[in-house]
């Protein structure tokens, strides 16, 4: 799956890109990200590639020229996003449909912004991380490569673990323990040593529940209320635990 990042600061985008799962997984030929340096197609000997706004105010745009050039040179997987708090926001339903589509772009904006004309002509649509403002694109770049690199098929080395983590299933995860089994007098949970899967799995997706409803209730409404089954885990005297 290929994915291309533009951006002016480039080494901040690969260098995340080489690091632990994206960096295997590019290794292993199962993601080609290729980050493009928007100030290589700059023309003048400053690498200018930002400028005043028409009509005044404070701060600089991104002009048009370099962004085109960069994007018709490295011909990249469309759909290409524009990166900015006007898109559409992120979430795992879109990670994951991002990660089974053939490939795609993002453009990093900077400053004020980028001239309009790239957005409205060059770019497909807009993505946003979140309801906030950041400096630039390029942090939200790294956000959208992590969520949707580690779902490609064979990124993650147990594929299972995907599937069973928070949102997967408009849920969030149920509490995970490991070794020791008593840590400054807290214990784990005595179903999850019984060795019972059928009850361990009951118990489990009880506690997703229950976290869910107490953290995020917003995501028990999104899936329409808790179903009669959901109503009997959570009424379980077995699970309380
Ligand atoms: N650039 C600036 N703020 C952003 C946001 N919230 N999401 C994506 N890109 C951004």
């Amino acid at each position: 799956m290929r994915i291309d990042v533009f951006t002016i600061f480039p080494d901040m985008v690969s260098g995340f890109a080489g690091q632990s799962l994206l960096g295997r997984a590019s290794a292993k030929g199962l993601l080609d990200m290729r980050v493009h340096d928007l100030r290589e197609h700059t023309t003048d000997v400053h690498r200018t590639v930002d400028d005043s706004p028409f009509g005044g105010g404070a701060g600089m745009v991104l002009r048009p020229e370099p962004i085109y050039a960069s994007v018709e040179a490295a011909d990249p997987p469309r759909p290409l996003f524009l990166l900015g708090p006007g898109g559409r926001r992120l979430d795992q339903a879109m990670a994951q449909e991002l990660a089974e589509s053939g490939g795609f772009s993002m453009l990093c904006g900077r400053y004020e912004g980028v001239d309009d004309r790239v957005r409205t002509d060059l770019c497909d649509g807009e993505l946003s991380i979140g309801d906030y403002v950041l400096g630039g694109g390029e942090v939200a770049a790294m956000v959208v490569l992590e969520a949707v690199g580690r779902l490609v098929p064979g990124v993650m080395g147990n594929s299972a673990s995907a599937g069973d983590e928070s949102f997967s299933d408009g849920l969030l995860e149920y509490p995970q323990f490991t070794k020791p089994a008593e840590f400054r007098g807290m214990t784990v949970p005595e179903v999850l040593r019984s060795g019972d899967h059928g009850r361990i799995a009951r118990w489990r997706r009880a506690r997703a529940l229950r976290r869910t409803i107490l953290s995020r209730p917003d995501l028990i409404e999104a899936r329409g209320g808790l179903s009669e089954a959901d109503e009997a885990l959570l009424a379980d005297p077995d699970l309380s635990d």
